[in-house]
């Protein structure tokens, strides 16, 4: 029987695969963040850590395991993982493991959520509405830019990315996408700065790395069509928030939604009061359905590695 720490709540039938392979799951019913000394702590004692994107599963962390000599295996629950040190996970024999495929369309949802908000302005003219800004209906009142039609642009291609596409056919929309290597299918563009000059909606779905943190800089946000808006579902740290929240306050692009942020739960205090912008708390895969399965599929993985076996989403090599 291996020790499985739980760092925060989970669905209880999320953790079934572990609890039937009979191990002990330590849960945390109080849902409190674990401090760095806490998740070393479970690393040094457990053979197992199911963690969210909210640990930072860093060297100091996994050292401790190593230290305490049990820690076979960190199952993240998320598809990015960007919150684990893999490379010093890999270095220590640790299995790091994450959870695509079950928010692919869940996340895909969401990223729809905010072009469809974003391009029409929904949180401006509720707020004015709620704030008993709205005197009748005005002709010129509101005015938003097109969803139909519109040219989109994915900056990565990936499961969400293509989930994203599939939807914008229903919008008749004209789609092109980005990634560092030819995918080979229609659309494909060489050049970012090319995607980024031509397209009315740019939605953002590379995973978080060195090559990508600021991908979106005070530069390359130059670029945006002052028609253009912005979508990010994927990490806020792609984007520099500071020269976004420059740009929408200038009027240098016409809106932005975002899901996530540099520094969560902060969030810069001139997005916060930036125009035209439609922000979200980090919801991209929050449905009941989706986060249960996101926790079985961790379960599971943590679980093969217990068994000696292959996890279905090893991120480790
Ligand atoms: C992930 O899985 O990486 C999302 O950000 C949360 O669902």
């Amino acid at each position: 029987m291996a020790r499985v720490i739980v760092t925060r709540r989970l669905p209880e039938d999320g953790l079934d695969p572990l609890l039937a392979a009979g191990h002990e799951v330590i849960t945390n019913d109080e849902d409190r963040t674990f401090d760095a000394k806490a998740l070393a702590a479970a690393a040094r004692g457990a053979d197992a850590i199911v963690c969210l994107l909210t640990d930072r599963i860093d060297a100091t962390v996994l050292e401790a395991g190593a230290a305490g000599g049990r820690l076979r295996v960190v199952a993240n629950v998320a598809v990015g993982y960007d919150n684990v040190d893999v490379a010093t996970a890999s270095r220590l024999g640790i299995a790091v493991t994450n959870t695509p495929g079950v928010l692919t369309e869940t996340t895909a949802d969401t990223t729809w959520l905010l072009i469809l908000a974003a391009r029409r302005l929904a949180s401006d003219a509720e707020a004015d509405l709620r704030a008993g800004r709205w005197a009748g209906w005005g002709f010129e009142d509101h005015l938003s830019l097109d969803v139909h039609g519109a040219r989109l642009g994915l900056v990565g291609y990936g499961r969400i990315g293509r989930a994203v596409a599939r939807r914008a056919a229903a919008f008749g929309m004209e789609v092109v996408h980005h990634t560092r290597h030819d995918t080979g299918e229609p659309g494909w563009t060489a050049d970012l700065d090319d995607l980024v000059a031509t397209c009315d909606v740019i939605s953002l779905h590379v995973p978080l790395t060195d090559a990508t943190h600021h991908l979106f800089d005070r530069e390359r946000l130059a670029r945006l069509r002052d028609s253009a808006t912005l979508v990010n579902t994927t990490r806020g740290p792609v984007v520099d928030e500071e020269a976004l929240a420059d740009a929408l306050h200038v009027g240098r692009l016409f809106s932005a939604g975002l899901d996530v942020y540099e520094r969560e739960p902060a969030v810069h205090p001139r997005l916060l009061g930036a125009p035209r912008t439609v922000l979200l708390p980090h919801i991209g895969s929050a449905t009941v359905g989706t986060r249960t399965a996101m926790a079985r599929l961790a379960a599971t993985n943590a679980a093969a590695v217990l068994a000696g076996e292959r996890p279905p989403d090893l991120v480790t090599r």
